[in-house]
């Protein structure tokens, strides 16, 4: 339960080997999290939800999902401007909730970013297969999206990985070119679906409740209907919460603006502005996609993986399909770049603290940034969106970031309580009432997920605990009371 004290956290980035340049304004953080919020989700979860689960109430889906992650937002932009430190939720609750906590939010963290990453990389090539072959470039199968081996995902996390490593700004510059493609994008299917959309599409709103086919795995439903004994079913009430509880992949990201806290030249105020920014711009953009793609095409009938370029093609215009899948392209890349960002941080802040082996966080002295690290992420992204056939795996990156969240909102009332004193540049109103309903709505929410995501989650945590208690434990600098210069010194003697 020890806690490293929030002065120590923000001490701890003044040591010249460990410091990150500071170059990043509000709007380079409005960018950065537009660019990782829009991606996967509404180019590929919105058809699957809206076919499979919701109907046309997808669109209330997008809204629930909104509002749990508007709460989680609120939480994370106070506890981003009080503790100004890279490492996101990690590094909130190290200094408020303790280092088991911290622990298992930094380990979820990685569940997040780096499977997160690996999905979408996989979305990407889905969508470059689709963009090549209507240019007339056909790509093996062998080599593709569930080939043998996914040779375009790689080569993208390959380039990425390079440019993370030669520096944040320099990938900055690339992310927003890429951003203003993929908001074109979204625009384009907002006004040339309105012209498309056929009012009668939209009844049944609500599609009535429906028993799942009898054949459905048993551990392919809601963890809550198994648990309150339910009927297995779609549609319906339980069918717009299991929607929200899907295309809360949609919205995952703006927790990574956080992560960069250290590298924003003026935290406190840039990144409650970035991180509420971004989510908002994304909300309104999603609830318009889904309503005009609901009621393009009759959601019984909207395709479950390319929804957005489809539905176009549905109605005779695969001109635009094209130019929309060429955007998915665009668009996709700067979510899996964000999300290796951020897992780098993550990792940098926690093997700072010792809770992973040191060496791990040393940043490049040319290139200001954390290079070992993001090489080895780098690595292990490519070789899960290469090699394993993940495509569905969307939901286990749910419930790692929803149980991220759930700690961070009750990490604000328990530091307002132990830290009254500490400056805030922003704070949440109506504590403890707000974020008390982000932690309920986003526990509400994993309870809709998957009882197969159920066990894969546990067995991820119980993997984490045990590397924390034969690594972390005994070597963390809250335990050693090793200073960062005490270390730099040692290195020097063993030299
Ligand atoms: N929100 C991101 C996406 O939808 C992760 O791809």
């Amino acid at each position: 339960m020890r806690t490293k004290s929030i002065e120590q956290s923000i001490a701890d980035t003044d040591e010249p080997e460990y410091k990150l340049n500071k170059t990043l304004t509000a709007l380079d953080l409005t960018v950065f999290g537009v660019g990782v919020i829009i991606g996967a989700g509404i180019f590929t979860l919105t058809g699957r939800a809206a076919s499979t689960l919701a109907g046309p109430a997808i669109v209330l889906s997008f809204v629930i999902s909104a509002v749990a992650c508007g709460l989680a937002a609120l939480c994370y932009a106070e506890f981003a401007s009080t503790v100004p430190v890279s490492g996101s939720a990690y590094t909130f609750s190290y200094a408020s909730l303790g280092e088991i906590i911290a622990w298992i939010i930094g380990w979820d963290l990685l569940l997040e970013l780096m499977l997160g990453a690996s999905v979408v990389a996989q979305g990407w090539s889905t969508y470059a297969v689709v963009f090549l072959g209507n240019i007339g470039i056909p790509w093996p199968e062998n080599l593709g999206p569930g080939g043998t081996v996914d040779v375009l995902a790689m080569l993208l996390v390959a380039v990425l990985a390079t440019l993370v490593t030669i520096g944040i700004k320099e990938s900055m510059r690339v992310n927003m070119v890429l951003v203003g493609v993929k908001l074109f994008v979204v625009l384009f299917v907002v006004f040339a679906g309105i012209g498309f959309i056929n009012p009668a599409n939209y009844t049944p709103f609500i599609p009535p409740s429906a028993p799942t086919s009898s054949d459905a795995a048993w551990y392919l439903q809601p963890l809550v209907q198994a648990v309150l004994g339910w009927e297995p079913s779609a549609y319906g009430i339980g069918g717009i919460f299991a929607g929200a509880a899907l295309v809360f992949f949609a919205y995952i990201g703006f927790d990574v603006v956080a992560t960069t806290a250290e590298e924003a030249k003026n935290p406190q105020r840039d990144l409650p502005i970035g991180i509420i920014a971004s989510l908002v711009i994304c909300t309104v953009l999603y609830a318009a996609v889904s309503l005009v793609i609901t009621g393009m095409v009759k959601y019984d009938q909207i395709d479950s993986s390319a929804a957005l370029a489809t539905a176009f093609t549905k109605l005779g215009h695969p001109g635009y399909a094209t130019l929309i899948s060429a955007g998915a392209v665009a668009g996709l890349t700067t979510v899996v770049l964000t999300l290796m960002i951020g897992a780098s941080r993550v990792v940098f802040a926690m093997s700072r603290d010792h809770l992973l082996p040191a060496p791990l966080s040393k940043v490049h002295p040319r290139f200001q940034t954390p290079y070992v690290i993001t090489i080895i992420i780098g690595v292990i992204v490519m070789l899960v969106a290469g090699l394993t056939p993940i495509g569905k795996l969307e939901e286990m990156v749910n419930i790692g970031t929803l149980t991220a969240f759930i700690l961070v909102s009750i990490g604000v009332i328990v530091l307002r309580k132990s830290r009254p004193d500490l400056p805030r540049a922003f704070k949440v109103p109506f504590v403890p009432v707000l974020p008390i309903l982000s932690a309920a709505i986003c526990f509400w929410l994993t309870l809709n997920l998957s009882i197969e995501t159920w066990f894969r989650f546990v067995i991820w945590m119980a993997i984490g605990f045990a590397v924390y208690f034969l690594y972390g434990y005994k070597r963390s600098r809250l335990a050693t009371g090793e200073t960062l210069k005490q270390m730099s010194q040692n290195y020097d003697l063993e030299k």
